[in-house]
C-alpha cells in the first residue's frame, strides 16, 4: 500500500507527464504550422512517450492500492519562436522534469517505501536519454547555424524518429 504522501506525488506526477504530453504537442503544431514536419514529427512521438510515463505510473498507483485522482492539465503556450528555441524549451523542461522525479524518490526514501524507489529507478534512467536526445538535437542545430539547407536536412532526419 503506498502512503498518502507517495500516492499525492505520485498523482501530482502523473499530472506532470501530461502536461508535458501537452507542451510537446503544442510545440508540434507550431513546428507544423512553420513547415517543419520532422521536427513535428519528433515532438509528436515525444508527446506519445509522455502519455506513456504518465500511464506507467497510473498503472503503479493503482498495483500499489492506491487511489488515481485525475486533474486538470495545465494550457501549453502557442508560441515557442525558432526551432532553436523550440529545442532549448525542450531540454529546460526535461531538466524541470527530470528535478521532480529526483524529488520523488528522495520522498521514496523518507517514506521507506522501497518498491516506489525501484520503479523509480526506470524514470531516472529514463530522464538521461531525454536530456540527451535535446541535447543532441541542439548540438546539431548549433552545427547547421543558420544555413537553410542544414534546417531542412535536420528536419528531415527528425521525421526518422
Ligand atoms: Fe516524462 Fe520527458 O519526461
Amino acid at each position: 500500500m503506498l502512503s498518502k504522501k507517495m500516492e499525492d506525488a505520485f498523482n501530482d506526477q502523473i499530472n506532470a507527464e501530461m502536461a508535458s504530453a501537452y507542451l510537446y504537442l503544442a510545440m508540434a503544431a507550431h513546428c507544423e504550422d512553420n513547415n517543419l514536419k520532422g521536427f513535428g514529427h519528433w515532438l509528436r512521438a515525444q508527446n506519445n512517450e509522455e502519455v506513456g510515463h504518465a500511464m506507467k505510473i497510473f498503472d503503479y498507483v493503482l498495483e500499489r492500492g492506491g487511489k488515481v485522482a485525475l486533474k486538470a492539465i495545465e494550457a501549453p503556450a502557442a508560441e515557442f519562436g525558432s526551432p532553436a528555441e523550440v529545442f532549448a524549451k525542450v531540454l529546460a523542461h526535461e531538466q524541470h522534469v527530470t528535478a521532480r522525479i529526483t524529488s520523488l524518490y528522495e520522498l521514496a526514501v523518507a517514506e521507506k517505501d522501497y518498491a516506489s524507489q525501484i520503479f523509480l529507478q526506470w524514470f531516472i534512467s529514463e530522464q538521461v536519454e531525454e536530456e540527451a536526445s535535446a541535447s543532441e538535437i541542439i548540438e546539431r542545430m548549433k552545427l547547421a547555424g543558420d544555413k537553410g539547407s542544414a534546417l531542412v536536412w535536420l528536419d528531415k532526419e527528425l521525421g526518422k524518429r
